[in-house]
């Protein structure tokens, strides 16, 4: 039933609308995302196609700020001991990492991590997908999202996987914030189309 409600709501159009006028959101007001809200999205996550329709994904919802100034100190300790042991971590982020008051999430005060419960094939697109879904319909909402892909090694860790109640065989995928945007930013260009064949039968 509320699946028919949602299709009659959606117009395609609106879709369209949607998937131009996102834009990846890093700063927000101080409203903290309502519980009822995130579970609408968390419900519109998993409306997304998954292969064999295993249905891999798993939550974790952060809305505790200090949770999330821990996490961001951890990723920033993280990055700087990989580039300290020489391993590559590209010239660009090690800029944004090694910043003073570097903020992995932006002051975001909610972050979601889309989780796989466990790992084949196709687990990780399946997430992807997940995360897509979520932060158009979070868009949709007027809510604003950025993935946090930094996040994504400590979230992984033994302490993370173990304070958020992540298991051990599960693995997390998308961290994704969620908040209020202060603003719109201007949207972001994108490469020209690159398409490497298009076979079609020549019509006579
Ligand atoms: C896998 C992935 C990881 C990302 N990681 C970060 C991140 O750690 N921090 C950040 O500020 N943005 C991150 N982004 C957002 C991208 O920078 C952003 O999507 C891109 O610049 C295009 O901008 P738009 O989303 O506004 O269209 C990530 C996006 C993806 C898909």
């Amino acid at each position: 039933m509320e699946q028919i409600y949602r299709q009659n709501i959606l117009s395609t159009s609106s879709v369209i609308d949607a998937i131009y006028a996102r834009r990846s959101i890093r700063s927000f007001t101080s409203e903290v995302v309502d519980a009822d809200l995130i579970e609408e999205l968390l419900k519109a996550a998993i409306q997304a196609p998954c292969a064999m329709h295993e249905q891999p994904c798993a939550f974790v919802v952060i809305q505790d700020t200090p949770i999330l100034k821990e996490l961001s100190r951890d990723i920033k300790e993280h990055f700087q001991n990989q580039a300290k042991n020489g391993n590559s971590i590209g010239a660009h982020a090690l800029k944004i990492i090694n910043q003073d008051h570097f903020e992995a999430f932006y002051n975001a005060n909610t972050l979601i991590v889309v989780c796989s419960q466990f790992s084949s094939r196709f687990t990780d697109a399946d997430c992807w997908l997940a995360a897509e879904n979520l932060m158009l319909a979070a868009h949709a909402e007027g809510l604003g999202s950025c993935v946090i892909g930094f996040a994504v090694d400590a979230l992984n860790t033994n302490k993370w996987k173990s304070r958020l109640g992540i298991p051990q065989n599960a693995q997390a995928i998308a961290p994704i914030i969620l908040g209020k945007p202060t603003g719109n930013p201007p949207s972001v260009s994108r490469n020209p189309l690159t398409i490497y064949s298009w076979k079609a039968l020549a019509l006579s």
